[in-house]
């Protein structure tokens, strides 16, 4: 069976994590072996530098530096493994979010950023660079995102940001998303249940079972 890689993506309080155990549930029902991680982190020492990259401040290179060092572990010593096993892979965040938040948000060099992409995600047969087979970007006004968010949990140095950084962030989606085929937009303004049918139909067109490209 060939592995899949399906990562999860939008501005923080646009619901993406509150589907995962669902998504999960439905692969393993088609028997398949997920591999559930999350970045910044998946790895112990990801996990190291996510807690610097969360709550530690500095400025826009270090912490994109330290975004891709945590990918790289991540890559090496879990996903690269876990597709080559055949799992699908399921990731909350993965590179997008570096360009949406760091790029965009941040307005840090999207060339230098492309640049540690290329590195970074180089395969080993020096093919094509390891990218998501299909992304769900969970698209929902900075405004409604805030909303959702006030009142959760201690917000970290991300979540703390004013709405204007969360509009650029936004926008740094939609631009990623205009320029790839793996990207399928859910409309994250709607309900729970209407949210998860868009997921379900995502999935049902595009995922692995689907016979979405092979690896
Ligand atoms: P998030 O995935 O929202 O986890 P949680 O649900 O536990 O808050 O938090 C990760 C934060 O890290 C989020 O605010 C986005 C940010 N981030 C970046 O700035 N760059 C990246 O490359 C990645 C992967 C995440």
């Amino acid at each position: 069976m060939s592995g899949f890689f399906l990562t999860l993506e939008g501005i923080d309080g646009a619901g993406k994590s509150s589907h995962l155990d669902a998504i999960e549930t439905l692969f393993s029902a088609q028997g398949r072996r997920v591999t559930r991680t999350r970045e910044p982190g998946g790895t112990s020492l990801a996990e190291s530098l996510r807690s610097l990259i969360l709550d530690e401040p500095m400025d826009a290179l270090t912490e994109s530096l330290l975004v891709f060092a945590a990918r790289r572990d991540h890559i090496v010593r879990v996903i690269q493994p876990a597709l080559a096993r055949g799992d699908v892979v399921l990731c909350d965040r993965f590179t997008d979010a570096t360009f949406a938040y760091q790029g965009a948000g941040r307005d840090f060099d999207a060339q230098v950023l492309s640049t540690l992409e290329r590195w970074v995600q180089a395969q080993p047969d020096a093919t094509n660079l390891l990218q998501p087979d299909l992304t769900l970007w969970f698209d929902l006004a900075p405004e409604a995102a805030a909303v959702r968010l006030a009142g959760a949990r201690l917000p970290d140095k991300f979540e703390s940001q004013p709405v204007d950084f969360f509009r650029r962030v936004a926008q740094g989606y939609a631009e990623r998303a205009a320029g790839a085929a793996r990207f399928v937009r859910i409309d994250a303004s709607q309900n729970r249940e209407e949210v998860w049918a868009q997921i379900e139909a995502a999935l049902r067109e595009r995922g692995p079972a689907a016979g979405a490209t092979p690896r």
